[in-house]
């Protein structure tokens, strides 16, 4: 009998990612998703990488009735992965009544119907962000690095999350939970049938950047270069979305299968910092693809630089970031050659 995941916010970026890696390691998936922030074609996607449909329900999660409604017709679901959430940086500076509404309301709703459906664990998604700019002691940074106050509201949505998580754990919940910190995550499933797929302009770099290869954006613009690094750009750790993903089955199936610990973090990332220009020249090389950018002034609330020490997630989950960043940077190209294909973009 298969082991059922619930996997709420499934069709969006990382959580379609994620759904492929579920179906291909023996799970069934449901998926409940607003839509807000995805398209329901990413279902067609799933289908043609792994030839299995994941039950899907279009519905907000903010809804604590329509959700129960949702998981009783759907009995059996052992575990849950959170993604549902709003995630723009800039946005939630601009409407943080939104971030806290969704973003917490999501969390709180699915811990409180856990236990009603007997539910055994929740992979929570958090980020990096938690730890804002880490002091120079701590890069790379472990789970142990302090937590500094958030930069923006959708970052301290994440720091709250974890606190809940937390409390409801230490209350002795009848579950237990694994959250997960993701650097930066880019790149698109080998197949292209599915990837990130922003609404409007996109706020990150590397959907900017793959629109801008394609003709789409007229040039990237680089969010400074006067930074204490070795270019001037900022750092980041840029972790393939299909090691994100897998990283979530193992930690599902550690959740379910063993006697690990009622709540356990991981860090999720390469362990190497690279740096905006050396992104955008790494991906021109991997490419032959030109990008046309311009420095410009910083972005406010931007961090100067990130990167992951990943050992505890390598030596407790077994589990190492395997893609090159230039094999990633041609999946995020192949995926936009795709779109443009499509007709999409
Ligand atoms: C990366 C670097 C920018 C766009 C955020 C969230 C994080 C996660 C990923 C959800 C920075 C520079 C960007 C552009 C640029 N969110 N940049 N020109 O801000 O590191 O992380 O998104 O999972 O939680 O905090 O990602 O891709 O926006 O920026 O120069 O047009 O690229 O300054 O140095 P970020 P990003």
């Amino acid at each position: 009998m298969k082991k059922k995941i619930l996997v709420a916010g499934g069709t969006g970026y990382i959580g379609s990612h994620t759904t492929v890696e579920l179906q291909n390691a023996g799970y069934e998936v449901v998926i409940i998703d607003d839509l807000s922030n995805s398209n329901i074609e990413v279902l067609d996607g799933i289908e043609k990488i792994t030839g299995v449909r994941p039950i899907f329900i279009q519905l907000d999660l903010k809804d604590k009735e329509g959700t129960r409604k949702a998981l009783a017709a759907n009995p059996g679901i052992e575990g849950v992965i959170l993604f549902a959430a709003s995630k723009a940086v800039g946005e939630s500076v601009k409407q943080p009544l939104k971030y806290y509404r969704n973003n917490i309301t999501t969390l709180i709703n699915i811990l409180e119907l856990m236990p009603e459906f007997n539910m055994k664990g929740i992979v929570f998604s958090s980020s990096c962000t938690v730890y804002g700019q880490p002091d120079p002691q701590n890069l790379p940074v472990t789970e142990e690095a302090p937590i500094k106050p958030a930069l923006s509201p959708y970052g301290n949505t994440k720091q709250i999350n974890e606190e809940i998580i937390h409390d409801t754990i230490h209350a002795n919940a009848p579950f237990k939970s694994i959250i997960l910190r993701y650097f930066n995550p880019i790149g698109a499933h080998p197949s292209a049938e599915i990837g990130e797929l922003p609404n409007g302009v996109p706020q990150n770099l590397i959907p900017y950047l793959t629109q801008t290869a394609i003709g789409i954006r007229k040039e990237l613009s680089v969010f400074g270069d006067d930074y204490n690094t070795p270019d001037g750009s900022c750092i980041r750790d840029y972790i393939n979305v299909v090691d994100l993903a897998k990283a979530h089955v193992i930690a599902m199936d550690r959740m379910l299968n063993t006697n690990n610990e009622k709540i356990e973090i991981f860090n999720l990332g390469t362990g190497k910092g690279v740096s905006v220009l050396e992104l955008i020249h790494t991906f021109e090389e991997a490419t032959g693809v030109k990008v046309p950018y311009r420095i410009v002034g910083r972005r406010e609330g931007d961090i100067e630089k990130v990167w992951a020490n990943p050992a505890k997630a390598n030596k407790v989950l077994g589990w190492t970031a395997q893609e090159s960043l230039a094999d990633t940077l041609k999946s995020a190209w192949n995926w936009q050659v795709k779109l443009r294909e499509g007709g999409i973009q």
